[in-house]
């Protein structure tokens, strides 16, 4: 592949890619970033051995398992079991109450995108100890990566896979073998995987059921990441498939990316919604909620303000047990010094090289978003802030930052709902 600038042809031949990618799988290109879909397109062709990006737009249009291929570069499979415990725990008491019902039958249960199978595994879990018989739930998960699919199949995990503080489900539900944990069949009977595009018009027809036939939805940490169009088809799709008075489970920040027709399930809910009144208004705010943090962040910061605030939020990351070993540090250091040299398209062209080197990152995606808004790019600087909450939910600065871009632009209930979607993820934060 030719050099990222090396011309004008090359550009519109990486836009062709782009589009394909929205068209496909609904993804947005300014969200997810040229550097990831750049560095998925040099990994592919360089397994076809081809030379050209004309020549590689040209495979991709025409040959499906080729799309299929690219796909699998470009998805980030990122999960782990009970993510954000509060949301298995809301679920097992919704599930429990439905199922006491006379008459009751199996209660349907959708995990869509289910990644690699820990969220799905984990629902099943949680409904196994509620003493929920395996017969008394279905539980359908469906992902477009094949090579996710294959590792819920198998149901081996890393530890990497078990990053809550709470590891005691370990014990019960898996069997350590060569390095690896893998999941009791008890739990594995419960899941039926499937592959499947969560953007495609008929998605999830030929599961079974009728239409409105789930009584759960999960589709948690897609949505941020998608196009406004493709959030739609998605919104459809769920109405389409979840019961009148079902529960739709989305990730912490996404709440704000849907269009207004759910409302929260509970007072004290952001992340389990249920259907609101026919042609309500816009997404309803817990009450629970008025409590903002009202924590000073990062306002029209000055250029240093910005690095410490991303220093201080990497620092905290890499002392976790999910960052890995990336050198997050040297990032930070020649991004932020070229940044504070107003050497802004080089800092970001540091963190570029860095993810193209080791992949998606919410620390370097948060890095870029305040070097973007120091460098006076509110759009690109929100863009970049979105793909950090895409890879972390939780990341308190990156919600701030956001509330402050909407409340910037006059949109107060963005900038309001973005505010309290960090106030809950400091609260998670200080209980876990
Ligand atoms: C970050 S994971 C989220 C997994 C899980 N829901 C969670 O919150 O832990 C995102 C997943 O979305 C899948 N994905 C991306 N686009 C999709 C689409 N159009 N249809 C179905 N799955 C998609 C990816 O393959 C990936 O496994």
């Amino acid at each position: 592949m030719s050099r990222p600038d090396a011309g004008s042809s090359d550009a519109a031949r990486l836009s062709a890619v782009e589009g394909l990618l929205e068209c496909w799988l609904g993804l947005d290109p300014g969200t997810i970033g040229s550097a990831a879909i750049q560095r998925a397109v040099r990994i592919r062709m360089t397994a076809l051995e081809i030379d050209g990006l004309e020549a590689y737009v040209d495979v991709a249009e025409r040959d499906r398992a080729e799309r299929d291929r690219l796909v699998e570069e470009v998805v980030v499979p990122e999960s782990w079991f009970f993510r954000d415990r509060q949301v298995f725990d809301f679920v097992r008491g919704f599930a429990t109450t439905v199922a006491a019902l006379p008459g009751r039958g199996p209660l349907r249960i959708l995990s869509a995108p289910c990644a690699g199978g820990e969220e799905p595994y984990s629902v099943a879990m949680a409904l196994l100890e509620a003493g929920l018989g395996p017969a008394r739930f279905i539980i359908d998960a469906v992902d477009v990566s094949r090579k996710a699919l294959g590792r819920a199949e198998r149901g081996v995990y890393s530890a990497n896979a078990f990053r809550n503080a709470d590891h005691s489900f370990r014990d019960r539900w898996f069997c350590g073998e060569d390095g690896g944990f893998v999941i009791d069949t008890a739990v594995r009977q419960c899941v039926r995987f499937h592959w499947g595009n969560i953007v495609d018009r008929g998605f999830a027809e030929g599961l079974g059921g009728p239409a409105a036939a789930y009584d759960v939805i999960f589709c948690r940490n897609l949505l941020i990441y998608l196009t406004a169009e493709a959030r739609d088809r998605v919104e459809k799709n769920v109405g389409r498939l979840l019961a009148a008075d079902g529960l739709l489970v989305v990730g912490a920040a996404e709440p704000p990316t849907l269009q207004g027709r759910w409302i929260p399930a509970a007072d004290s809910s952001i992340f389990a919604l249920k259907r609101g009144p026919q042609g309500g208004g816009p997404l309803a705010v817990p009450k629970a909620a008025a409590t903002a943090t009202g924590r000073p962040r990062p306002g029209p910061t000055p250029l240093t303000g910005a690095m410490e605030l991303a220093s201080a939020s990497i620092v905290e990351a890499t002392a976790g047990p999910a960052t890995g070993h990336l050198p997050l540090d040297e990032v930070v250091r020649q991004a932020g010094g070229l940044a504070n040299d107003q050497r802004f398209v080089e800092a970001l062209t540091c963190c570029q090289q860095h993810l193209s080197q080791f992949g998606p990152s919410a620390e370097v995606f948060f890095l870029m978003g305040m070097i973007q808004q120091s460098a006076g790019d509110a759009d690109q600087a929100e863009g970049c802030f979105h793909k950090t909450l895409y890879l972390d939910p939780d990341h308190e600065d990156a919600l701030l930052a956001l509330a402050l871009s909407a409340s910037r632009r006059g949109d107060a209930a963005t900038a309001s709902r973005f505010r309290q979607a960090a106030a809950r993820a400091s609260a998670r934060k200080a209980a876990s």
